[in-house]
């Protein structure tokens, strides 16, 4: 499907592997300029490289999304190079598993900086660019578990109902500018955590990659774990204008592993 991005100025934030490449991919395949980021010089050169080949012209810059004045140097680059935005992809790094018990100040200010407060940045900061495009879209990327909880996934869905919040109201708020704001929401896919759960299960238990595959996915209605491909093909329609009547909205994809209804 042609998505109508040809030209279009996409950020991809925590873009350098995993989900966050996936969408950069997929929209560098439509012919989005882009503009990526990720602490790691070396794996974001690649990174750059990878979309480059696609033909696409890419700013690539080293920013740690839990520090404010990083974020606040990627987007003056990418209002220096482009002068615009027209579709904003607030992606970020995985944060630590616990309980209450488990989880210090520190964490609680980590989790904070890098889920929440990197949303409320970019955000913020992109308003203006995404007013010089005319409008645009920004979608938030989630998890499928803020619906459905697990305890130890206590910082994770508490900050990410916080970037729930945020996407809501904005969306209510910008609606009159042309800007929608939506969510996706992720269950397992092969990337992250979730890759090295398998490749862990592989080694401890001897199982075949499919067998450890198996074993995760065994829950899901699907029996499979998701490709970051999948992920980025509905990540790339919500940011489209083929998707223009949706504002506000948080999709889950998850194999059918959700329970609740709505
Ligand atoms: N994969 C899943 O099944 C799944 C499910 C639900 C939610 N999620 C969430 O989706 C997000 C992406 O997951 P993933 O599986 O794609 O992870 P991944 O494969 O480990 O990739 C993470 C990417 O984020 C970058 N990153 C990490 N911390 C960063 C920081 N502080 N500032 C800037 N960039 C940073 C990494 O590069 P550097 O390390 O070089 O910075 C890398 O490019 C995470 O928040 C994860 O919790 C994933």
């Amino acid at each position: 499907m042609d998505l109508g991005l040809h030209g279009k100025v996409a950020v991809v934030t925590a873009a350098s592997r995993g989900l966050g490449y996936a969408c950069a991919e997929r929209l560098a395949r439509e012919g989005c300029r882009l503009a990526i980021c990720a602490r790691s010089a070396g794996p974001l050169a690649e990174a750059r490289a990878g979309l480059e080949g696609l033909g696409g012209e890419v700013l690539a810059v080293a920013a740690d999304l839990a520090c404010g004045p990083d974020i606040e140097r990627f987007l003056a680059d990418i209002a220096e190079r482009f002068g615009r935005i027209d579709i904003l992809i607030v992606n970020s790094g995985h944060i630590a598993y616990g309980g209450l018990e488990e989880l210090d100040e520190a964490a609680w200010q980590e989790a904070f900086q890098l889920l929440l407060m990197s949303a409320v940045r970019l955000s913020r900061g992109a308003l203006p660019l995404l007013r010089q495009a005319g409008g645009g879209d920004i979608v938030f990327l989630t998890s499928a578990t803020i619906r459905e909880p697990p305890p130890h996934l206590l910082l994770s869905t508490t900050m990410r109902l916080g970037v729930a919040g945020l996407a809501k109201t904005l969306s209510q708020a910008h609606a009159g500018e042309n800007i929608r704001v939506n969510s996706v929401a992720p269950g397992y896919f092969d990337t992250g955590r979730v890759a090295a759960r398998i490749d862990a299960l592989m080694r401890q238990e001897r199982l075949s990659r499919a067998e450890a595959t198996a074993s995760i996915a065994g829950d899901m209605p699907l029996k499979r774990i998701g490709t970051a491909e999948e992920f980025a093909e509905l990540v790339a329609f919500v940011a489209s204008r083929k998707a223009g009547f949706m504002t506000g909205s948080t999709l889950a994809i998850d194999g059918g592993r959700g329970r609740s209804i709505l």
